[in-house]
């Protein structure tokens, strides 16, 4: 990969203001994250508009600690790349705009990055090669399977119908009483339980199917806690219903990946996206590629979850090929990857 001079990339799509300065092939300078995440639990999830004020405040400073941790003056940066999609609007908006001004101000191209295409990527940030493989993308917003042949070539062989894998976990853990975000908590409970002393359903098993669905996951669980609502108070028993939710979140993605892998015939799987710090997917991830022969691809922890180190590194491989966004390119909440 030819080199470039640093950039800026600024992630606002959630509740996370995140910064970084980032050098080809994929040396992160700096990397900086401002979480809100306490601010929203009090709400019980992120709430667009104080998550577009507290990134409104976080970003300059952040930015500017950014740049002096690199030790890169504005007037060293080869470009500045913002999460455009998909995201919160208001939260987006931050982001790209303050980016964008910063280009204008500066006279550099600016460039609009999708941000699963972030989260694809970053098991390789600091690879020069991207290998023929499939991406398991699991967050708080997206799941789905792609089969990443390069860097810009993504088909999507499967994603889910309604809760992506992280709100799952989220949204059990509110139903239990577990603070926002609940992911992390039910996983840190679980190590403690039994999987198998409960059993919750796993949808769209059919054979050849690899879109998820785990809406029904929540609403079973709903049922569960109604019909016997002091399973989720005696700490013993709240772990067997953590260990037990998790079991059967994990059971659907560890399967369909599988499936997908053996459909495409590839050897590399990688995973990305919050719940990629999961332990139980890590273990089952690693448990698996060992018995077929697969070659597993893990992001580091801090990259798994929203950050700019990634948004930088994806945007590397654009800029490189010379691309450019206008300045008038708007944001684009809804903004998927890839074809099906
Ligand atoms: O990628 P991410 O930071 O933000 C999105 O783009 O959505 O993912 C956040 C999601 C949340 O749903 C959070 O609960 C989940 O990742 N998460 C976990 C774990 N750590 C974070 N889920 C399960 N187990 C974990 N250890
Ligand atoms: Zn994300």
């Amino acid at each position: 990969m030819p080199s470039l001079a640093p950039i800026l990339a600024i992630e606002s799509s959630c509740d996370e203001t995140a910064v970084a300065v980032l050098r080809s092939p994929g040396i992160i300078l700096s990397s900086l994250i401002a979480s809100q995440a306490e601010e929203h639990a009090r709400f019980g999830g992120v709430v667009p508009e104080v998550a577009s004020r507290n990134h409104l405040l976080a970003v300059d400073p952040l930015a500017r600690r950014a740049l002096e941790e690199a030790g890169v003056s504005p007037a060293e940066l080869g470009a500045i790349v913002a999460t455009s999609g998909p995201g919160l609007a208001p939260a987006l908006l931050v982001g790209a705009s303050y980016a964008k001004g910063f280009a204008l101000g500066l006279g550099i191209p600016y460039l609009a990055l999708n941000h699963l295409e972030g989260h694809l990527l970053s098991p390789f940030l600091g690879s020069e090669e991207i290998p023929d493989h499939l991406a398991l993308l699991v967050s708080g917003g997206h799941t789905q399977l792609t089969r990443v042949r390069c860097a810009g070539d993504y088909t999507v062989l499967g994603r889910t119908l309604d809760d992506a894998a992280g709100e799952a976990f989220d949204k059990t853990a509110k139903l239990l009483g577990l603070p926002y975000p609940g992911g992390i908590v039910i996983d840190r409970l679980a190590e403690q339980g039994n999987p198998d002393r409960h059993e919750f359903p796993k949808a769209l098993m059919e054979k050849g199917n690899l879109d998820f669905s785990f809406s029904g996951l929540k609403t079973s669980v709903r049922y569960f806690l109604e019909k016997n609502p002091s399973l989720a108070k005696e700490p013993g028993d709240l772990a067997d219903l953590c260990a037990s939710i998790r079991k059967a979140i994990v059971g659907v993605l560890l399967e369909k990946t599988v499936r997908a892998m053996e459909l495409s015939e590839l050897y590399e799987v990688a995973v990305s996206g919050g719940v990629a710090a999961n332990s139980a997917l890590r273990r089952g991830l690693q448990d698996l590629c060992t018995s077929k022969g697969w070659k597993l691809h893990l992001p580091a922890p801090e990259l798994a979850t929203d950050n700019a180190a990634m948004i930088a590194f994806a945007a590397l491989h654009h800029l490189l090929a010379g691309e450019q966004s206008s300045l008038n390119v708007e944001i684009s909440p809804q903004w998927q990857v890839g074809n099906r």
